[in-house]
């Protein structure tokens, strides 16, 4: 029988190599719901292609455009029940359960409550949206729990991870190493002009725009950092962030004998989602392998927390609460946002986030999605 695939974030750079996976695997693999926001021109193709059963695209007139374009198409034509839209239709087409597996990979906060409503599924929910475990934290890991829903980590450091752990008490785990790229700007004098072309150009990895932003003020790994204190059980002072530019060893984990154990692989997301999708075993695939013998330089080297202060507040957030990383997250989230607009320069986005956070004294019991989704929208009301 084949996997039934949930995708949300269909469009994005994780959802497209989601569908290639998928794609290589027709026997292993059926899609059941794709979920994007604006890109409806190829959300079109994507039903074309795959004959999705539920589909979501945010705006109304776009869904009425899709409608109309498919009915074109007598094997992918779908009615407009079929065809989700608005906050609602999220809501909506994020309980329906008849995947067996889904994959979170909206971009933001704008996923949390998607994935909070499939992870009441009790089924597996494949997570690559880092910012579901920042803002809901342990809140969310609870509510897995609790409905009996494994979380399976699609990003490349947090598979590493638990790929290492496989089979590995969790007292005999001494550190976590999580490896880094380091961005684009790693070597790059950060006082000089940098334009968000700079930015999307990542040296080792094609991802979507706000993750790329991220990636260059290391703000990305902050988040890897308080994922994976958060999936493994981990205390903040026992994750080690290891510069690693070639973006070979995707995380190791240092045990108590002093073995480390590492995880290599070539660059590409396709391996961690096809090993998430078809969780714990592995699908054969034709992507050029690692030569060992070409690993000439392989380097390992300690960040500069001063010029990523990024990292820094990322690590202070996760010691302070999940308050902390919620407004961490949208101070952000709206930072990025300018920086993308060309309202703010680069520099702006960690002097920005240090400023919210700083004047933000109060502290708040985060126990539900609306109060976390209240807190993030008072955030955003004092940065606009
Ligand atoms: N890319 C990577 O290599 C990578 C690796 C590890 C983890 N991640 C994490 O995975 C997540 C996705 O990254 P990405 O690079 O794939 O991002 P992306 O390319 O920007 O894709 C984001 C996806 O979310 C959709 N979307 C955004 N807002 C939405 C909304 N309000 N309603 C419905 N759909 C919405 C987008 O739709 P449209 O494009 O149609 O508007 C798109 O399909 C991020 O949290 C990122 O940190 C990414």
């Amino acid at each position: 029988m084949r996997k039934k695939v949930a995708i949300f974030g269909s469009t994005g750079s994780i959802g497209q190599s989601t569908l290639q996976v998928i794609r290589d695997n027709p026997n292993l693999f059926e899609v059941v719901t794709l979920v994007a926001g604006r890109n409806s021109s190829l959300l079109y193709d994507q039903i074309r292609d795959f004959h999705p059963k539920h589909v979501y695209i945010q705006r109304h007139e776009d869904a009425i455009d899709l409608y109309n374009s498919l009915f074109y198409l007598p094997n992918a034509r779908m009615s407009m029940e079929e065809i989700y839209y608005g906050d609602e239709g999220l809501d909506e087409i994020s309980s329906i359960y008849d995947f067996d597996i889904a994959v979170s990979a909206l971009v933001g906060i704008a996923g949390l409550k998607p994935t909070f409503n499939l992870i009441m599924s009790g089924k597996e929910v494949a997570l690559a949206n880092k910012e579901v475990l920042v803002t809901g934290g342990r809140f969310i890991l609870a509510h897995a729990k609790k409905h009996n829903c494994k979380l399976i980590p699609i990003d490349s450091e947090h598979s590493a991870i638990m790929q290492c752990l496989q089979g590995e008490s969790q007292n005999s785990i001494d550190k976590i190493l999580l490896t880094a790229s380091g961005g684009p700007f790693l070597t790059r004098d950060l006082t000089t002009d940098i334009t968000v072309d700079d930015v999307l150009k990542h040296p080792t990895w094609k991802m979507g725009k706000k993750v790329s932003v991220d990636s260059a003020t290391m703000m990305n790994k902050g988040f890897e950092v308080i994922e994976a204190s958060l999936l493994f059980d981990i205390y903040p002072r026992n994750i080690q962030v290891v510069v690693h530019r070639q973006s070979i060893v995707h995380s190791a984990v240092q045990f108590k004998d002093g073995t480390i154990m590492a995880n290599l692989s070539p660059t590409d997301m396709r391996i961690p989602i096809a090993y998430a999708l078809n969780f714990p075993n592995r699908i054969k695939n034709s992507i050029e392998r690692v030569d060992l013998f070409k690993l000439l330089n392989l380097t390992f080297e300690k960040p500069d927390l001063n010029k990523f202060p990024c990292l820094e507040y990322a690590y202070s957030a996760l010691k302070s609460g999940l308050d902390k990383q919620i407004i961490l997250n949208a101070a952000n989230e709206v930072a990025v946002e300018k920086f993308l607009k060309k309202e703010i320069n680069f520099n702006s986005i960690p002097a920005l986030i240090y400023t919210v956070l700083d004047s933000w004294l109060t502290s708040i019991d985060i126990d539900s999605i609306e109060t976390i989704l209240e807190l993030d929208a008072d955030v955003r009301n004092l940065m606009n």
